[in-house]
């Protein structure tokens, strides 16, 4: 995780974010340091990346690469306002007993567009991750990447629009995808959950879950609901400042994955 020092709105990268609109970076700092301790509950060992000045979105260290059985692969960003914080993850795996560290060639936006699934590795593209970084990234992990194409502007990464609960669940927001990437999705998980227009839009979807406790923003009632009855145990959090830049829990959060 990267604590949200510099946080601030000051480009706009995505629909949500408006920098006339005003930022509160200590409220940001709070909010983050809330999710950040509530991992530490759960039981997770967190690891901290020190944030760079002049990168706002830093806070967002799902950007910042993926990581699948110790293997690193480095995100290349869209935009050029994020380009730099991909040198941070150069620098800070190999010092932190990561041997296999690359940065990706194509465009990629590491877990913003890549989520692990069990064995495969379901993989967004449409507004961010080019889809060419997929076949590379098949190549480099050696596990099935399924494409999945994003044709939402709002949800521009697929983490923002389906988060993944344990190796054979899923639940997402099928307007979305691609009506091709809406039927893969219905055949490879015909018992997930669908998110409303409303708990979408609370950023609902972009959660962590280690396959029983499902962290995400409060404001997603419905999906609380939900998870609730499936016999997950859903914490909801406060993101609300993050969300100004477009990002909540899932975006904040690395997954390093031995
Ligand atoms: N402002 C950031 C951007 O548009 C937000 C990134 C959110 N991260 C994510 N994993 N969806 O790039």
């Amino acid at each position: 995780m990267v604590r949200p020092t510099y946080f601030d709105v000051e480009y706009s990268i995505n629909p949500w974010m408006n920098p006339k609109k005003p930022t509160f970076t200590e409220l940001a700092v709070t909010q983050w340091e809330w999710l950040r301790d509530l991992f530490v509950d759960l039981g997770h060992r967190v690891e901290l990346l020190d944030p760079r000045p002049g990168l706002p979105d830093m806070v967002f260290a799902a950007n910042g690469a993926t990581v699948v059985d110790g293997r690193v692969l480095v995100a290349r960003f869209r935009n050029w306002q994020r380009a730099a914080e991909a040198q941070a993850y150069l620098d800070w795996f190999p010092a932190h007993g990561y041997p296999e560290v690359r940065q990706a060639q194509w465009v990629n936006e590491g877990e913003g567009d890549y989520l692990v699934a069990g064995e495969r590795i379901l993989a967004g593209t449409g507004f961010r991750t080019a889809p060419n970084a997929h076949q590379e990234s098949q190549d480099y992990f050696g596990r099935p990447v399924v494409g999945l194409t994003l044709v939402d502007p709002r949800y521009y990464h697929l983490d923002t629009a389906l988060a993944v609960l344990d190796a054979d669940t899923v639940m997402f927001y099928p307007a979305a995808f691609s009506p091709e990437s809406l039927e893969l999705l219905d055949e490879l998980y015909p018992d997930a959950i669908h998110a409303t227009d409303a708990d979408a839009a609370e950023f609902g979807l972009n959660a962590v879950s280690d396959g029983k406790h499902v962290v995400l923003p409060q404001s997603a009632t419905g999906l609380i609901g939900r998870l609730r009855e499936r016999g997950f145990e859903p914490i909801g959090v406060d993101m609300a400042e993050l969300l100004k830049a477009g990002g909540s829990v899932k975006c904040c959060t690395l997954e390093l994955r031995a």
